[in-house]
């Protein structure tokens, strides 16, 4: 809906059930249904509205993972929703074109909220959407995926508690936008896939299962400088991949996720590192539309350079604590200054994954002990992997939405960990 020139969402968050296998029902939550969100979308510079309702019979919250607005609308653990209350976030979009995505940020039960099924993505688009050849008819040959992992009680319920795992919950059933076994009929030559995991705490590596490549064209923050041609993409939790892959016609192939390189950690298949699972049946037609080709470049991404940094930061992520400390709602612990630019080295002091994201901002990475990044962490990120042991330098910029009082949030993806504190909290003054 356009309201005087804002475009205005609804969600409200209620509960509701689903027969994920048949006969078996599971008690879900879920945005506008019984289960996930539907995909809002608008383009840069135009003003957005979002009323949310929690009909829920716990506070929730509603945040917009990778978005760039002010502290007051971002959703965190500081924007409750009351049962029965609502909360209105305005802003106007302000980024490239990205994959997004917004899910609960209670803080202590986030893991919890976003396990029962409160999720869905955020599209963001600008004056480059439907250029260089990208695939673009919604839910045609550009097509959202939200990918879980899920463990079911013998009653049908969603396993809601992490077992003992440090990492949190690892399910052993992928649900793709909520489906068991899900398939995607392909009418064009090229199909544009805008990958999501919204999983607590499995680490996925995706690929096809003839070891087809396939063009990853943008991450987190929106589109790289070319697009990357590979056979695999790793995505820790909250990243977002998307990639253009082609079929042939009547031929079929599963994107599958193979065993993650989880990098230098104590014992992988504690940690999900030697789980393979099916994801997506694509199955093309008989006689495909024929797709434009993809052009070789897309816009240029300006990098940072080590020299822009006006302030530098250290974070050593241990166990549940940023530096030492965990959460604590009522403390501040980094200020950022308005108009400057950040150098922050990250190290994953464990042998265990963690992952890191800031609100607010997209960052770079500018290397990782030292090399530069690979080609998939050469665009825009909110999220990142860590891998044990090693040293992440990563580069943004502060440069709207000055908020003394009100801090954005830095902290783990790993839901548990989040929950537990491995969370910190930041002004821009
Ligand atoms: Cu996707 Cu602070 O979260
Ligand atoms: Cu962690």
């Amino acid at each position: 809906r356009v309201d005087g020139g804002t475009r205005v969402f609804s969600l409200t968050a209620d509960e509701g059930q689903m027969e994920f296998t048949p006969g078996m029902t599971t008690p879900t939550w879920g945005f506008n249904g019984d289960y996930l969100g539907p995909t809002l979308r608008a383009r840069r510079g135009e003003k957005v509205a979002v009323e949310v309702t929690n009909k829920l019979p716990e506070t929730t919250t509603v945040h917009w993972h990778g978005m760039h607005l002010p502290v007051a609308m971002d959703g965190g653990p500081h924007q409750p929703i009351e049962p029965d209350a609502q909360w209105r976030a305005s802003w106007r979009v302000d980024q490239p074109a990205a994959t997004l995505w917004y899910h609960p940020h209670p803080h202590g039960d986030t893991e919890e909220h976003v396990l029962r099924g409160l999720s869905g993505m955020f599209i963001v688009d600008d004056e480059n959407t439907g250029t260089y050849g990208l695939p673009a008819q919604y839910g045609v040959d550009d097509i959202p995926l939200v990918v879980q992992d899920k463990k079911f009680t013998a009653g049908g319920e969603f396993q809601l508690d992490a077992q003992g795992n440090e990492v949190g919950l690892l399910g052993n059933v992928i649900l793709t936008n909520g489906a068991w076994g899900s398939v995607l009929d392909v009418t064009t030559e090229l199909v544009r896939l805008r990958i999501l995991n919204g999983s607590s705490a499995r680490t996925y590596d995706f690929a096809f299962d003839d070891g087809r490549e396939f063009s990853l064209v943008g991450t987190d923050g929106g589109l790289l400088e070319a697009p990357h041609s590979t056979d695999h993409v790793r995505l820790s939790p909250g990243e977002r991949a998307e990639i253009v892959v082609g079929l042939e016609p009547g031929s079929e192939t599963m994107l599958r996720s193979l065993p993650p390189d989880l990098g230098n950690v104590a014992l992988p298949s504690a940690y999900g590192g030697t789980d393979e699972f099916d994801v997506l049946l694509l199955r093309a037609a008989d006689a495909l539309q024929p797709s434009a080709s993809l052009a070789d470049r897309f816009a240029p991404v300006e990098r940072f350079a080590e020299r822009d940094a006006d302030y530098e930061r250290t974070f050593e992520v241990q166990n549940r604590e940023i530096n030492g400390l965990r959460m604590d709602m009522n403390r501040i612990d980094e200020v950022m200054q308005i108009d400057s630019t950040e150098l922050w080295t990250v190290t994953n002091r464990d042998l265990f994954p963690h992952n890191w994201h800031v609100h607010d901002v997209q960052f770079q990475v500018l290397d990782i002990d030292g090399t530069p990044p690979p080609a998939e962490l050469l665009g825009w990120k909110d999220t990142i992997y860590l891998e044990p042991r090693r040293q992440y330098r990563i580069m943004m910029r502060f440069e709207d939405y000055v908020d003394d009082d009100k801090p954005y949030m830095i902290h783990c993806h790993l839901l548990l960990h989040e929950d537990e504190g491995l969370m910190s909290q930041f002004v821009v003054s």
